[in-house]
């Protein structure tokens, strides 16, 4: 390599081969060696689970695992959380800049007046099992969008792309809340364009037809700040699911019902579930002790669920910012004696002194309060995955505009060790001799 720009280099203990490779650097975090020539020198490179690998450019999102800092286009979360609302955070996602107010009104309108679907999806949701978990429906109707809006799915075509995003944000509330509202036997209820984004989705979730409902500014307030700690965390499991699909220039709403469905999983999008369900299960103070010894038991198969994250070796920055959102939420709210939120303070006080969590650095993670937040505001715990699916709609949808429009797009296609049988030859089934022992 001939300039004085910094590289790295391979070397191998079996021969004589160096392999020069170059660095990259971004505006912020690590340096990253670019071995996109290593290929075509007969090597690959083995991360599963990309530990160590960036799969992409991106100007969106910036994570410091180890400072617990979380940056949305450079904002910190911690600002946008106090000061902005979601579809403010959305726009900055989705372009890079927070609106002036003519394009923040422009948005929001936009936004309002797509929340409605088409109304032969109402079909698509009456054939669902009364019983079906909302995230399995969901996953469904949104794949299901492909087949109704096919008018906005030339991916190659930014306008299209504007229109099937815009899409997506707006429609995604009305169908996590029609999603619960199946499964409840309740009628669904059409969205209200007066109504804020977060203040729209609880009228739909809670609204009946025999009584009026107004939502409560305060949960109104705390779900908005919940859908912006969701809206994007850079290349996840889900969005990485979603750029994977969307490399192929799939469909946009099948990629955005892929990333739902990587989501569900518990370790990731499903932990919020599993807090509030192990909370419940522990039940008492006095049976924490008991749950802590099984988490550090590896043969126990259990693990305290919002707890630890592949990136965050220190607190993360949203557990911060929802702790105190729990304080606010259940003092207004006349709940600060909520029994569970004391078993997670304790829980947390515990752990975050025990030495099996400290040295693996294992912290609570956002999901570990958002459960308590989202129950003190009513919302049922088989929803919310379906709350953390709608806000990263976002990041999703930015994330997979940014791939399908960057200059240097590939389809993903990572390759493998394989590890099978070598080449053998087909033997007739009379002539297969049992391999029972
Ligand atoms: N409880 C007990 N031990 C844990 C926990 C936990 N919650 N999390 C990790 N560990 C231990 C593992 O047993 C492992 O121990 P070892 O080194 O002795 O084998 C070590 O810590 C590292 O764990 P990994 O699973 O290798 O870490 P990874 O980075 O792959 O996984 C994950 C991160 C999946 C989040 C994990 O910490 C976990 O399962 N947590 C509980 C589920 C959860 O809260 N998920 C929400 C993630 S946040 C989100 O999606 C918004």
């Amino acid at each position: 390599m001939s300039d004085s720009k910094p590289t790295a280099f391979i070397t191998f203990s079996d021969c004589d081969q160096r392999i020069e490779l170059p660095l990259l650097e971004g505006s912020l975090g690590p340096r990253c060696i670019d071995i996109r020539q290593l290929g075509s020198q007969g090597y690959f490179s083995f991360d599963p689970g990309f530990l160590s690998t960036a799969s992409c450019h991106s100007d969106i999102t910036y994570i410091d695992g180890d400072l617990g800092l979380l940056y949305y286009r450079g904002y910190p979360i911690e600002q946008l959380a106090e000061s902005a609302d979601f579809l403010e955070v959305a726009y900055l996602l989705r372009h890079g800049e927070l609106p002036i107010e003519s394009e923040r009104t422009g948005f929001d309108s936009v936004i309002r007046h797509h929340t409605m679907i088409h109304d032969q999806m109402n079909y698509f949701f009456r054939a669902f099992r009364r019983d079906a978990h909302p995230i399995a429906v969901m996953v469904s109707a949104v794949g299901a969008l492909s087949a109704f809006y096919q008018d906005s799915a030339e991916v190659t075509d930014p306008l299209q792309r504007e229109i099937s995003m815009d899409r997506l944000l707006a429609k995604i509330p009305t169908i996590a809340a029609w999603s619960y509202k199946y499964n409840r036997g309740e009628p669904f209820i059409y969205p209200q364009n007066r109504l804020s984004y977060a203040a729209n989705f609880l009228h739909m979730l809670h609204a009946t037809p025999c009584e009026p409902y107004e939502p409560n500014p305060v949960a109104v307030r705390a779900l908005d700040r919940i859908f912006i700690l969701h809206a994007d965390h850079e290349q996840n499991a889900s969005t990485s699911t979603v750029r994977t699909a969307g490399s192929s220039y799939a469909n946009p709403f099948a990629c955005v019902a892929a990333g739902i469905a990587s989501l569900w999983g518990p370790l990731h999008g499903g932990a919020n579930e599993a807090v509030l369900r192990m909370l419940e299960e522990i039940g008492d103070v006095s049976r924490i002790g008991e749950f802590i010894q099984r988490a550090k038991d590896k043969s126990s198969g259990f693990r305290l669920m919002g707890f630890g994250h592949r990136i965050y070796k220190n607190m993360d920055p949203r557990a911060a910012i929802m702790r105190r959102t729990c304080h606010e939420v259940l003092d207004e709210l006349g709940l600060h004696d909520d029994p569970l939120f004391k078993i997670a303070l304790k829980l947390e006080e515990i752990a975050l002194e025990d030495e099996y969590f400290i040295k693996k650095k294992l912290y609570p993670n956002v999901d570990f309060y958002s459960g308590i937040v989202l129950r003190a505001l009513g919302i049922p715990t088989s929803m919310f995955t379906a709350i953390f699916a709608l806000a990263r709609t976002a990041g999703w949808t930015a994330q997979w505009n940014e791939m399908v429009s960057a200059k240097d797009h590939k389809i993903t296609r990572p390759r493998q060790i394989y590890t099978g049988s070598p080449r053998r030859d087909f033997v007739p089934g009379e002539q297969r001799r049992s391999r029972r022992k």
